[in-house]
């Protein structure tokens, strides 16, 4: 696993391991599956209602919880400054941990700033490594970083080969946030695993469509938090360090950007 430094000096994993849509017994089972298979980092979020079910797998899993790097996310209705204090106390009790290694906005509410401030306590506190939002676009993490006490660690949006935002890497990276993708396979859409360009570079390096995807986010800086419920597949997704992508397939895979969400964000 390669990691990447953060604006804080934390380190976190550069692949991670992504639980939407995850529930109940196929939460726990993936989850341990995925920390066999050398996840260290494993993203959650009160609004996918699985953080008791990854705290068990961690629990389970036998790794010591400080090789494991936690992310979860606070979200409507604790979009307050109180709301927000209780959130981080049930996401510390659910995934059964005394610190989150990076907790996130969900979403740029009209409320951050207070939620922001929770979190900030939290975080001088030591029940928090690292600060960071998610799915803020370029005005709202600019007029954001405007008043928080401290530049977010993170910003994690929407990032894969059809959308992987350059421009919104390029001004995170000059104030010191990292870009982490969701949805780094795009969710399997736009017949992603068989695009001709992607299975065609891949062919040159041994590598599947999702592989050259996930490596090409990489070499832009932006780390990624696949999910897959398949064993093969978790194994596929980690397995990228060992390649290089040339600057000639790079300029190739960015002619896949639509500058377009595949979601209605943004
Ligand atoms: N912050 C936010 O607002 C936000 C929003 C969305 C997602 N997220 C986070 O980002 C994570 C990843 O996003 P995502 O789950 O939407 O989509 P994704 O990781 O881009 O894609 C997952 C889909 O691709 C399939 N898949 C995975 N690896 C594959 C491979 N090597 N070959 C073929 N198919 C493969 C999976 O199916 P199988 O499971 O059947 O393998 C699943 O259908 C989420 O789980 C969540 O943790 C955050």
């Amino acid at each position: 696993m390669e990691y990447v430094l953060l604006n804080n000096g934390v380190k976190m994993p550069l692949l991670g391991f992504g639980t939407w849509n995850l529930k109940g017994k196929e939460c726990i089972d993936c989850v341990l599956t995925a920390i066999e298979t050398g996840y260290r980092l494993i993203d959650t979020a009160q609004m996918y209602d699985n953080e008791r079910e990854v705290g068990e797998a961690v629990s389970r899993s036998g790794t010591p919880r400080q090789q494991l790097f936690l992310t979860t996310k606070i979200c409507f209705p604790q979009n307050s400054y109180a709301g927000a204090k209780t959130a981080i106390a049930r996401s510390l009790e659910a995934l059964r941990t005394e610190y989150i290694d990076l907790l996130l906005i969900h979403e740029p509410y009209r409320e951050a700033s207070d939620m922001y401030a929770a979190m900030f306590e939290a975080y001088q506190k030591g029940l928090v490594r690292a600060l960071g939002v998610s799915n803020f676009n370029a005005a709202a993490f600019a007029g954001f970083c405007r008043s928080c006490p401290l530049i977010p660690a993170v910003n994690q949006v929407e990032a894969h080969i059809f959308f992987p935002q350059l421009s919104l890497q390029r001004q995170l990276s000059a104030e010191g946030t990292h870009m982490q993708a969701w949805s780094p396979l795009a969710a399997g859409r736009q017949q992603i695993f068989k695009n001709p360009i992607l299975t065609g570079i891949g062919h040159k390096y041994g590598k599947s469509a999702a592989q050259v995807a996930l490596r090409f986010l990489l070499q832009n800086g932006i780390s990624a938090i696949p999910k897959s419920s398949r064993p093969q597949r978790m194994a596929e997704n980690l397995d990228i360090f060992d390649f290089k992508l040339s600057k000639d397939d790079m300029a190739s895979l960015a002619g896949l950007d639509t500058g377009r969400s595949l979601f209605g964000w943004y």
